[in-house]
């Protein structure tokens, strides 16, 4: 494309934004989520392979016990604090790699970070499967949590950049989708290969994780960078050609210099409001203004962190983690392991109602659907294990009915609080803290599930100084969703059927409560005098900041 002749005007009208999209666009917006697969199966494998015998025989030197001698059975395992540890280290990764990612995203771009982290992953993957001690593994697991937390950060933040506005919210519940996938997977690997009696008891469910890294990789290389990208990097002339990609649109078409120009002014406006400072300083950004003030960094900032922090306290990964020692607790159950591929059962399949009610109801709608059911579900739970389910009663009935009740819990999960907690924190930041933001927030996320995971066996624990709770942990889990719905109704705002731009816009206009209501009534292009005036993609810092003078000085007039 010639450069230097093209000029960008912009539009005046709202409905023209957005570039439509063909279907070879939308394939390119859903391969990104391949990248969930990485999430759940990494979060999935681990829990099964510390309880293979082998692997237990190896790390504590122990032989394998006679099932008749229960004593030795129960002294068979791996010591509490080991287990602790190589389960948490890879939150501990996963936490540093999605805030470093967050930077990567805005020095190399988003698809390059990604790229960088299957990379990262691919080396812990390695030490993983060539461990034969506990030194390596848990080095291993740092590392490929690293790589898992690029990914998972900036996976979402390239979706919500490159997704059609219609379809961002489905599209990035894709990205939930898979992780529900990749904890499946992780589950039936583990369990075809846990009687092993060699060292490919847990190599195999390790080394397969070469194959997702494998395809993410190769797949972006291919797939075009997120044209918001470019923009921030002053590129305007690859922003238009991998916009025009991603939209499947002429690159010199009208549709495709509209939608950039607004990306463009958007961008402009916000680098005004948001001064760019030292590196110190971009992080700072992310912390300014008053938490008050609803469209503040601050308060954005602060909203991405509650929703993963909010999502973790839903409980859910107590069913995932501990679901099988919880079922087995109950003393009626025959197989724990056919129970726990039920809940990860009811986890795939329910994920994919999502891609709909997250278009037709919108965000908060479902949130607090959502939230709504896992206070009452998680009750119910709780209300037949003090009673009827209580092991003593040895009833069977009441123990189907838990297990009942925790599916119908977890399928609110994974239509509404799995999938929109992405959403969200895809679309709330404005360009110049976006990474930045998504970063922060995806690092909220493994922060809580690593407290949760540390936490769970002294809740539900029946050792000296443990609390014992057993089926009472689930009044706290319900108890936790009220303050998760009561976040949801005053902080989370409407952002459906909206482009990037216009959820900045609607954050300055009107508050979450009120934002299903706001529409769109005018383009960044015509605030910032772009559709009068025209910007060269070719030299584009010099004619927007002529544009922002002019559009502040017009606002100040307009305030006096
Ligand atoms: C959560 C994970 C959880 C998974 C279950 C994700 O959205 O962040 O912690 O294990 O959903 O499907």
């Amino acid at each position: 494309m010639p450069g230097g002749g093209v000029v960008i005007t912009g539009t005046t009208e709202v409905s023209r934004v957005e570039a439509p999209v063909t279907a070879k666009a939308y394939f390119i917006c859903a391969f990104a989520a391949f990248g969930g697969i990485f999430f759940g199966y990494d979060t999935g494998w681990m829990s099964g392979v510390l309880a293979m015998p082998y692997f237990i025989r190896q790390y504590t030197g122990l032989p394998y016990p006679d099932p008749n001698d229960k004593a030795a059975v129960t002294a068979f395992h791996l010591p509490a604090s080991d287990q602790s540890l190589t389960t948490s280290i890879l939150s501990c990764g996963t936490f540093f790699g999605a805030l470093i990612a967050g930077d990567l995203a805005d020095q190399m771009g988003r698809r390059t970070t990604i790229i960088a982290g299957c990379g990262v992953f691919t080396v812990g993957c390695i030490l993983e499967t060539a461990s034969t001690g506990l030194g390596v593994m848990v080095a291993g697991r740092l590392i490929a949590g690293l790589g898992v937390g690029f990914i998972s950060a900036i996976v979402i933040l390239y979706m919500s950049e490159i997704a059609p506005k219609k379809v961002r919210g489905a599209v990035v519940a894709g990205y939930q989708f898979c992780i529900t996938i990749g904890i499946l997977l992780a589950n039936c690997v583990v369990y075809a290969t846990q009687k092993r009696d060699d060292t490919g008891s847990y190599r195999i469910p390790i080394a397969v994780q070469f194959l997702w890294a494998i395809i993410l990789a190769v797949g972006l290389l291919l797939l075009p960078e997120s044209p918001r990208y470019f923009v921030k990097k002053g590129k305007l002339e690859k922003a238009a050609k991998s916009l025009a990609s991603v939209r499947g649109q002429a690159i010199d078409s009208d549709y495709i210099q509209d939608e950039l120009a607004e990306i463009i002014a958007n961008h402009e406006y916000e680098m005004q409001v948001i001064p760019q400072t030292s590196w110190l300083g971009s992080w700072a950004n992310c912390f300014r203004g008053s938490i008050f003030k609803g469209s503040s960094n601050s308060r954005r900032t602060t909203v991405g962190i509650l929703m993963q922090m909010m999502q973790q306290l839903t409980g859910i990964n107590f069913i995932f983690y501990f679901g099988t020692v919880f079922f087995t607790s109950l003393g009626t159950i025959s197989n724990p392991f056919l129970i726990s591929l039920i809940t990860t059962l009811v986890n795939v399949c329910s994920t994919p109602i999502s891609f709909w009610t997250v278009e037709r109801f919108g965000r908060r709608k479902i949130l607090i659907i959502g939230g709504s059911g896992m206070v009452i579900m998680p009750y119910i739970v709780g209300i037949i294990g003090v009673t009827a389910g209580r092991e003593s009663q040895h009833n069977k009935a009441a123990v189907s009915a838990m297990i009942a009740f925790i599916c119908f819990n977890i399928s609110f999960f994974a239509a509404t609080w799995g999938p929109c907690a992405w959403v969200v924190i895809g679309e709330i930041f404005p360009l110049p803290i976006r990474s930045r933001g998504v970063g922060i927030s995806t690092s909220s996320n493994w922060f809580w599930n690593c407290i949760i995971s540390v936490i769970t066996p002294y809740l539900v624990g029946t050792g000296k100084g443990d609390a014992n709770l057993g089926a009472k942990v689930f009044f706290l889990w319900g108890s936790l969703c009220c303050l998760s719905l009561a976040f949801a109704y005053f902080f989370v705002p409407e952002t459906k059927g909206l482009t990037l731009e216009q959820v900045d816009k609607m954050m300055e206009e009107t508050n979450a409560r009120h934002s299903a209501s706001w529409v769109p009534h005018s383009t960044f292009a015509q605030e910032m005098g772009l559709t009068n005036k025209g910007v060269s993609i070719s030299a584009p810092t010099e004619d927007i900041k002529a544009a922002v003078i002019q559009h502040e000085m017009k606002r100040d007039n307009e305030q006096h």
